[in-house]
């Protein structure tokens, strides 16, 4: 049934959606804008859709005339759209030719690139050397037991070694008993952990930061050793001065001479501390004079390297092992001091104030 007031209706709702769409549309300065408000008109929930739903409402003779009305305005809209779309992509155009001009040959943002620890590079090269002699890489705590950092290693009970090896207490007590814990002075734990784990044979490599306290140029209250040690039936002093003199040619200079020199650690037997040709004055090239002005080696052509030895038997008793069986060698480096010399680095402190002017030179 055709409703008398739906012709009124209608002839004014085309007249203020034309009216009301053209003022809004003046008003929007970008496309979305545009978009949002083309939608409150034509869009599915729009004021035009909207009035276009009420055609069925309307009496036979008029509803074609209105309907052609209704239409003509959708047209119209359409292209006050349009119209208004270009100008803002003309307005866009025109903002950019005639803004400040892009210059294309400015440089980039430079991003510094990062780089490898000098202990980290030392590391790797060490560890690449041992694992392609077939030793096997192993971890630890740094948080350890009195008992796997001394006892088990040999150190007797208030021996002054441990006092070389003073370290930061974890705990109130601060005693030295074997439950007491503490940060590890030397990678030596490692020692007890792999071989009460493993059974032999075995050949081990771990690195690892350790604590002592020690405080000046070439000490630092945390630094870095390697701990290494083999383990099997036979092994000899033989191979231990094999493997050692090998490695330290690989890692500085095939021309290097090495020579071991007696020394005390509680956990081998005998033990030695390895010297090496000096690599600063380059001493196995015999220039006496360059090597007699050397402040590394002060003149003598060594210097200290790494310390080491044949396992105590004493050590596998404590971890298990059969010491009338096995025998095995031991050794443990400074990483740090390995880089400080590898690279010329005068002071300790500086592998460890990260500032870049000193870091980006390795
Ligand atoms: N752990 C000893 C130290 O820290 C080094 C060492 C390791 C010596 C293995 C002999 C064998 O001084």
């Amino acid at each position: 049934m055709a409703e008398p007031d739906a012709v009124q209706t209608f002839e004014n709702g085309l007249a203020e959606i034309r009216g009301a769409y053209a003022e809004a549309l003046r008003a929007a300065r970008s496309e979305p804008e545009l978009r949002l408000i083309n939608g409150r008109y034509v869009g599915p929930q729009g004021e035009l859709t909207k009035l276009l739903k009420l055609m069925p409402k309307l009496p036979g003779e008029q509803r074609r005339e209105l309907g052609q009305a209704a239409n003509a305005l959708k047209q119209e809209i359409q292209s006050t759209f349009d119209e208004a779309l270009q100008s803002i992509f003309r307005g866009a155009r025109e903002a950019e030719l005639n803004g400040p001009p892009l210059d294309v040959t400015l440089p980039g943002r430079w991003q510094m690139p990062g780089r490898l620890h000098p202990i980290t590079r030392v590391r790797n090269e060490v560890l690449d050397i041992f694992v392609s002699l077939g030793f096997d890489i192993a971890d630890g705590p740094e948080v350890e037991l009195y008992e796997n950092c001394f006892d088990k290693l040999g150190f007797p009970p208030d021996h002054p070694a441990t006092d070389e090896q003073d370290t930061f207490f974890i705990g109130a007590t601060g005693s030295r008993n074997a439950e007491s814990v503490l940060l590890r002075t030397q990678t030596s734990t490692i020692q007890i952990r792999e071989m009460m784990k493993r059974e032999p044979p075995l050949a081990i490599v771990s690195p690892g930061a350790v604590y002592r306290r020690d405080d000046d140029a070439t000490h630092s209250p945390m630094f870095f050793q390697l701990e290494g040690f083999l383990v099997d039936e036979d092994v000899t002093f033989a191979e231990l001065k094999g493997v050692l003199t090998l490695f330290l040619r690989r890692l500085f200079d095939e021309h290097i001479a090495v020579r071991f020199r007696a020394s005390y650690f509680p956990f081998v037997e005998p033990g030695g501390e390895v010297d090496m040709s000096c690599v600063f004055c380059r001493a196995w090239e015999g220039d006496r004079a360059r090597t007699a002005q050397c402040r590394v080696c002060k003149g003598t052509g060594w210097m200290e390297i790494l310390g080491c030895g044949m396992i105590h038997p004493v050590v596998f008793e404590n971890v298990g092992y059969d010491a009338e069986k096995y025998t095995g060698f031991a050794f443990g480096m400074g990483l740090d001091r390995i880089a400080m010399l590898k690279y010329g680095i005068p002071n300790i402190k500086l592998l460890y104030e990260n500032d870049v002017r000193f870091l980006s030179q390795f």
